[in-house]
């Protein structure tokens, strides 16, 4: 049935890109993928922010946006899962097209605008998961006519508080208007803030709260990141997801769809996301954890990103096109390189090439 499963993804990426992914999300939503081992790797097996993950590699958001697909994608061999971004209202995104392929650049360009059937749905399918799931994230966001897009961040937590494990706040996609600029210092405080308060109201009685990471853009300045570090950190957020899409379009893309508008993901921003983790690495990696994502498509780009200060990984592009097969192959691989290298967990890798930071392995 592996075979199978590869063949259905090679026949899938003859379609147009969103309708390949309707099917694929309907096909998972079914369960329709064989059983792939997600624990087992006795050097893999980790803890971030208080959740005990059987691996460190997880599906980003973006892939399952109204938690349709847990089923299959339970199966896949992940680690842990993110659904999203929700937003409170049903909301149908931007004008089709809009997902691109750039398959000689093993990359895709979005423009999707946070298309989502809204808080509700999301919420009643997450109501129906269970422990064999494994870990289920929320990424969170605000719907793009909000007046208070702050009330939308906190209408989403209350709801789905009781529902998912730890939930992302996602101030970086590109394809909603002035959303990035949430990541601003001052509305960046207010919007942390005021989370934070909430989940001491909706944590009461347990000892600790659910954890909220914050997902940031690779396109920041340098002086964003080190604000967008300082307040992370005062706010006392639990981790950093680095990093959304790009608006970058690096000289060297090939395929003719690099110039349409939107976010870029895959192999091109391998590079950029994995030099932006070992900066925050520099300024905050012994205080909060990092969650690498972008271009990890091989145990090679999984392992630079741990080296380079990740303590888990997402992966979004990659898995579009490697189809499921690839998530074990990147945990074997993965495994085998902290072996050779002599590490006896995972953790110990983790940052273990900061210092040369600046310069992650060069990408195609
Ligand atoms: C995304 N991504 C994304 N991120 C997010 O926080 N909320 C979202 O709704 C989406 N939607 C989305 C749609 C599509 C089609 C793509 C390709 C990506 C971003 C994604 O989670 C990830 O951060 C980037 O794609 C980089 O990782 P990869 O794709 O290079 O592994």
């Amino acid at each position: 049935m592996g075979d199978y499963v590869q063949m259905l993804t090679a026949a899938l990426h003859c379609l147009d890109p969103e309708r390949a992914h309707r099917l694929a999300i309907r096909g998972l939503g079914m369960g329709l993928v064989p059983r792939r081992r997600k624990d087992g790797w006795a050097k893999l097996s980790t803890d971030l922010a208080g959740l005990k993950l059987p691996n460190p590699l997880g599906l980003a958001a973006g892939f399952d946006k109204n938690a349709e697909a847990i089923v299959g994608l339970a199966k896949v061999g992940f680690g842990w899962l993110e659904v999203g971004t929700i937003t409170p209202k049903l909301q149908t995104g931007n004008p089709k097209p809009r997902i691109f392929r750039l398959p000689t650049d093993r990359a895709l360009i979005n423009r999707l605008g946070f298309n989502n059937q809204g808080l509700d749905a999301a919420a009643r399918r997450l109501a129906q998961r269970n422990p064999d799931h494994g870990v289920i994230g929320a990424n969170i966001g605000a719907n793009r006519d909000a007046e208070d897009p702050i009330k939308d961040y906190v209408t989403c937590l209350d709801r789905l508080y009781p529902l998912a494990d730890y939930f992302t706040i996602n101030v970086s996609s590109p394809n909603t208007p002035g959303l990035r600029d949430l990541q601003g210092k001052e509305r960046l405080t207010r919007l942390l803030a005021a989370l934070i308060e909430r989940r001491a109201t909706l944590q009461r009685g347990s000892a600790s709260g659910k954890p909220l990471f914050l997902k940031i853009a690779p396109d920041l300045a340098p002086d964003d990141e080190i604000d967008v570090a300082e307040v992370a950190h005062g706010q006392e957020i639990d981790g950093l997801i680095i990093a959304n899409t790009t608006l970058d379009r690096p000289d060297h893309l090939r395929d003719s769809a690099k110039s349409e508008t939107g976010g870029l993901s895959g192999r091109p921003v391998f590079q950029r996301s994995t030099a932006q983790i070992g900066r925050f690495y520099d300024m905050i990696g012994s205080k909060l954890p990092l969650i690498g994502v972008g271009g990890v498509e091989s145990g090679e780009t999984a392992y630079a990103k741990i080296k380079a200060g990740a303590s888990a990984l997402q992966i979004y592009t990659g898995f579009i096109y490697g189809g499921p097969g690839l998530i074990p192959t990147i945990l074997d691989d993965l495994d085998r390189r902290l072996v050779t290298d002599g590490f006896s967990a995972l953790k110990e890798a983790v940052g273990s090439a900061s210092g040369d930071n600046s310069s992650p392995p060069a990408r195609e």
